[in-house]
C-alpha cells in the first residue's frame, strides 16, 4: 500500500487535493423549493433506461443533509469541493424565471463550505438539462445555447462572489455523444444528426457560458471540464493506427480543436461537416476564448481497431481488447499509465491552460463489514493516478490539483445504485454514510499536507 505521507511529498504544497459530485447524483429533493424535471427525471422513469428503473427522486438526500455532508467533507481534511448546481432549481422551466429558492440552497452550500475553510469549485452542467427544453430540441436546439448563457450569469450574480472556479460543462462527450448517438444517456437519442447539432451548440454554450461568467465576475477563474480519452489502437497495423488518430479527432479533437484552436479537426469535418448545423460568424471565436484553466475526467483508456464494414460511419472503428486483466466492477480497464500519456498529447497538441484533474476514482461495490468497508482496490486505484499525476508534476506539467469521484456513493446513471465509485459508502435505506478504507487513506494523505490543507493556515 502506498504510504500517504510518501505520496503526498511528491506534491507541491499549493496542489488542491478534493472530493467531486454531481447535483443529480446525489441531491434527492427532486420537487422541493420550486425544481421542475430535468431530461433525466423523464430519462429514469422510462421503462429499459435506467437500471432497476432506478431515479433520483431521493438519490442521497443531500438536499436535506446538507449540513451533515459538509460536515463529512470537512472531516476528511480536502481542501476544496467540485459541486455542480442543478439548473432545474434555478430556471425550472429553462428559459423561464429565476426560482431564488433554489438559488437559496446553493448559497447555503456554498456558504457552509466557506465556513469550514473549503473552496468551492462548482460545474454550472452536469447533464440535468429542464425537460421543457425538449420540447424545442433540447441541445440540438440553437437556442438551448443562450438558455444557458442566462442561467450561467444568474448563477454567477447570486454566487460568484463565493465561489473559487467555476466550470462551464461536465463531460460534453457524454451529453453529446453518449446521449445522442449512442442513446445510452438522456433523451437517449441515436442520431449523428442530433448529435452533430447537439455537439455545436453545447460548444457554443459553453463559450456563452464563459463570457456570462465573466460579465458579472471577471476574477472569477473558469474552464471547462472535458473527459479526455486516451487512445490507443489496437495493434501496430497501419490501419489501426489510422482508426485511433480518426477516433481522437471523433472523440477529444471535436471539443479541443474549437475550444482550445478556434476550429473542429479537419478529418470529422472531411466526413461530417456537411451534416453539421450552421456555424454562424462569430461562434468559433466565442468558443475559443481563453480558460483559466480545465479539469480533466480520467478513468479508463480507449482501445480501437478499423471498422472493416462497408459504409462504417466516421471515425469507423470497433472496440479493442483490453492489455490491462485488472478491471473495476462495472468493467473499466484500470490502466493508470494512459493518464499520463494523455496529459502529454494533449499538452503536445493543444495550448492548454493549468490542468485540474477534477474527476479520477473506481467502481468497487463492496459494502459494510463490522463497520468498516475495505475497499482496498479503489484505493490501490487512486494511489496509483495519483503516482502517475506526481510524475506529470516532476516533468513540468501544470497539474493544480486532484478530485476523488466520488465523496460519496451515488446514483451512476443509466447504472443507478448498483455501481458504487465513493470513497465514502451509503446505505440507501438508511442513508448512514460510512468512510471506507479509500476514504480514510485520502484523508490521511490530504491531511498530510502541509500548504495545500486549509487546516495548515
Ligand atoms: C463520469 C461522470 C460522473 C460519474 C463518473 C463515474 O463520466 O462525470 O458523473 O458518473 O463518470
Amino acid at each position: 500500500m502506498i504510504d500517504p505521507k510518501t505520496l503526498a511529498d511528491r506534491f507541491p504544497g499549493d496542489f488542491v487535493f478534493g472530493v467531486a459530485t454531481a447535483a443529480f447524483q446525489v441531491e434527492g429533493a427532486s420537487k422541493a423549493d420550486g425544481r421542475k424535471p430535468s431530461i433525466w427525471d423523464a430519462f429514469s422513469n422510462m421503462p429499459g433506461r435506467v437500471h432497476g428503473r432506478h431515479n433520483g427522486d431521493v438519490a442521497c438526500d443531500h438536499y436535506n443533509r446538507l449540513e451533515e455532508d459538509l460536515d463529512l467533507i470537512a472531516s476528511l481534511g480536502v481542501a476544496a469541493y467540485r459541486f455542480s448546481i442543478a439548473w432545474p432549481r434555478i430556471v425550472p422551466e429553462g428559459t423561464g424565471p429565476v426560482n431564488e429558492k433554489g438559488l437559496d440552497f446553493y448559497d447555503r452550500l456554498v456558504d457552509g463550505l466557506k465556513a469550514r475553510g473549503i473552496k468551492a469549485f462548482a460545474t454550472l452542467y452536469h447533464w440535468d438539462l429542464p425537460l421543457m427544453l425538449m420540447g424545442d430540441g433540447g441541445w440540438t436546439a440553437r437556442q438551448t445555447a443562450y438558455a444557458f448563457q442566462r442561467y450561467a450569469r444568474a448563477v454567477t450574480a447570486r454566487l460568484g462572489d463565493r465561489l473559487d472556479a467555476v466550470a462551464t460543462f461536465n463531460e460534453p462527450w457524454c451529453s453529446v455523444w453518449l446521449s445522442h448517438l449512442y442513446g445510452i444517456h438522456a433523451p437517449g437519442e441515436r442520431d449523428m444528426d442530433a448529435a452533430l447539432h447537439a455537439l455545436h451548440f453545447t460548444n457554443l454554450a459553453h463559450g456563452l457560458g464563459v463570457a456570462a461568467v465573466r460579465s458579472e465576475r471577471p476574477s472569477l477563474p473558469v474552464g471547462l471540464v472535458l473527459n479526455a480519452h486516451a487512445i490507443y489502437p489496437g495493434s501496430d497495423s497501419p490501419a489501426d493506427r489510422a482508426a485511433a488518430a480518426r477516433a481522437f479527432d471523433f472523440h477529444n479533437g471535436v471539443f479541443f480543436g474549437p475550444v482550445f484552436k478556434g476550429e473542429y479537426p479537419e478529418s470529422f469535418l472531411a466526413a461530417l461537416g456537411h451534416r453539421m448545423p450552421a456555424i454562424e460568424p462569430g461562434d468559433m471565436e466565442t468558443i475559443s476564448q481563453p480558460l483559466d484553466w480545465w479539469g480533466l475526467n480520467y478513468y479508463t483508456p480507449m482501445r480501437v481497431s478499423h471498422d472493416p464494414a462497408d459504409g462504417a460511419e466516421f471515425p469507423a472503428t470497433v472496440p479493442a481488447p483490453p492489455v490491462a486483466e485488472a478491471r473495476t466492477d462495472i468493467g473499466w480497464e484500470v490502466f493508470a499509465p494512459a493518464l499520463g500519456d494523455l496529459v502529454r498529447r494533449l499538452n503536445a497538441d493543444y495550448p492548454l491552460p493549468p490542468c485540474y484533474i477534477t474527476e479520477n476514482g473506481a467502481c468497487y461495490n463492496m459494502g459494510v463489514e463490522g463497520g468498516t468497508v475495505d475497499d482496498q482496490p479503489r484505493l490501490d486505484y487512486i494511489a496509483d493516478h495519483l503516482a502517475v499525476t506526481a510524475g506529470l508534476i516532476a516533468e513540468g506539467y501544470p497539474m493544480r490539483g486532484y478530485f476523488a469521484w466520488s465523496l460519496m456513493d451515488n446514483f451512476e446513471w443509466a447504472e443507478g445504485y448498483r455501481m458504487r465509485f465513493g470513497i465514502v459508502h451509503v446505505d440507501y435505506e438508511t442513508q448512514v454514510r460510512t468512510v471506507k478504507k479509500s476514504g480514510h487513506w485520502y484523508a490521511a494523505l490530504a491531511g498530510e499536507f502541509p500548504k495545500g490543507n486549509h487546516r495548515a493556515g
